[in-house]
């Protein structure tokens, strides 16, 4: 099979790198030429454990170019693996995926199937087709099939490698076989559906995922009125079959390139269709509030922020990913900027990438403990082994030792022995300062 991939970003790079890993030549096209020379190179350009190494190990199968042209015309499959952000009403922005199409439809010179992978509103596969039937140059057959991803950034390999389900939707029976084909190394059950059927699972796997993380954080912040620990009580729900342990962990809230989008996306579309989904705008409320948790703790301990010093440990919207978008970083160190904070920012490998989204009075350190020398009060937003290695005496060098846990990092019961405030998300404050 010859395989092209629109978009070498976290979903069309991982997914270029698997297939080859299983055999499969893969050309991959982007319109970033500084990405493709990089990957030209065997250099990632995105943080992604096991991506690197694994790509280096199938380089041979894996080709890199901006010349969509010549990557389209002669394959048996090509995925479009493009970017759908939200626009400012919440829709997706399908610019993307509709340039690729155009682009595929002047190019094509065979028979091939086109795989829609980027997460598109129901109804954008059947589009998709009409869109490139429009745009043909030459008498050839295209199938469009749906097959959406659920790969998690910061396990992306791993979630490929040995995803849950591999979901593809078409009626036609011929791209069935070529699919799965396609994924036959793969060793994960294959759901075959009708294209608006697929498209669908995708939005409400992400929203379901996304509402049961404001549910807990819901859940939790009422913990904190009630004394309740919400660690427990997330434990205790998670071992409920019925329920289940994942997505369970109460926090600052969910962010990344998916859940935000995703849920206004789906919001957007039952609107739109006179079918509101109220449990979806009520998890995307939940979320916003919960992104500035810390802020409205941090008000406890000082009215204004003018002139004191902000350690913040982890800028990324998860670990694992240098990826910044949506993350609570975002929300809260401009808040903590415009106050008259001074910031020290502690990140593995998101600096770069914030760097160019927030300027300010940020000093950026090399390790958590320099972050945290000196500070008045300490900011915990992403929960990287390096924060999460953290002892309870290393907040002891701060000016005062306050620190907010967005992520529910350690143990309240090892942080009560020393002089500090600890006040993570649904559990009862240690509070040993004067
Ligand atoms: N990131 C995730 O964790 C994840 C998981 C599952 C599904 N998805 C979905 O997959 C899709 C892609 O997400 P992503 O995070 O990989 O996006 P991304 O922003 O990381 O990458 C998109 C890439 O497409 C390139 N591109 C834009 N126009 C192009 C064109 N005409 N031809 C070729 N390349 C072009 C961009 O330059 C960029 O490199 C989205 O719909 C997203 O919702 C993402």
């Amino acid at each position: 099979m010859k395989i092209a991939i629109a978009g070498t970003g976290y979903v069309g790079l991982v997914s270029a790198v698997v297939l080859a890993h299983v055999g499969h030549h893969v050309v991959c096209v982007d319109v970033d030429e500084t990405k493709i020379e990089q990957l030209k190179k065997g250099i990632c350009p995105i943080h992604e454990p096991d991506l690197p190494e694994l790509m280096t190990e199938n380089f041979c199968r894996l080709a890199f170019t901006t010349d969509y042209a010549a990557a389209y015309s002669d394959k048996d499959i090509i995925f479009i693996a493009v970017g759908t952000p939200e626009k400012v009403d919440g829709s997706a922005n399908m610019s993307y995926v509709y340039a690729v199409a155009e682009q595929i439809a002047a190019s094509v010179t065979r028979d091939c199937v086109v795989v829609v992978k980027s997460t598109v509103p129901i109804g954008t596969n059947e589009k998709v087709e009409q869109h490139l039937k429009k745009h043909l140059k030459r008498d050839v057959a295209i199938e469009v099939v749906s097959n959406p991803e659920f790969l998690s950034q910061g396990t992306a390999i791993k979630d490929m490698l040995h995803g849950s389900r591999i979901v593809v939707g078409t009626d036609s029976e011929s791209a069935r076989r070529v699919i799965a084909s396609i994924y036959e190394n793969l060793d994960q059950p294959v759901i075959f559906t009708d294209r608006r059927s697929a498209e669908m699972i995708k939005y409400a796997s992400n929203d379901f995922l996304a509402l049961k993380i404001s549910y807990i954080n819901e859940i939790a912040n009422i913990c904190e009125v009630l004394g309740a620990n919400v660690v427990d009580v997330a434990r205790g729900m998670g071992m409920d079959p019925r329920i289940g342990d994942k997505f369970l962990r109460a926090g600052i809230g969910y962010g990344g390139s998916c859940f935000p989008k995703d849920t206004k996306a789906l919001h957007w579309l039952g609107n739109f269709h006179d079918q509101e989904l109220k449990t979806v705008k009520a998890a995307i409320e939940v979320n916003e509030n919960q992104k500035l948790r810390l802020i409205k703790k941090a008000r406890k301990y000082y009215s204004s922020f003018e002139g004191i010093t902000v350690a913040v440990l982890g800028l990324t919207f998860k670990p694992g990913t240098d990826d910044l978008r949506e993350a609570p970083s975002l929300a809260n160190i401009p808040i903590l900027l415009d106050d008259g904070a001074k910031v020290k920012a502690y990140d593995p490998c998101g600096v770069e990438n914030f760097k160019r989204k927030v300027s300010g009075d940020i000093v950026y350190c090399a390790t958590p403990e320099e972050t945290l020398r000196d500070a008045d009060i300490c900011f915990i937003l992403t929960e990287w082994p390096e924060v999460m290695e953290l002892q309870p005496n290393h907040f002891l060098t701060m000016r005062r030792p306050i620190i907010l846990d967005g992520r529910n990092c350690y143990d309240p019961g090892l942080m009560g022995d020393y002089p500090l405030i600890y006040d993570s998300i649904g559990r009862t404050i240690i509070s040993n300062l004067d």
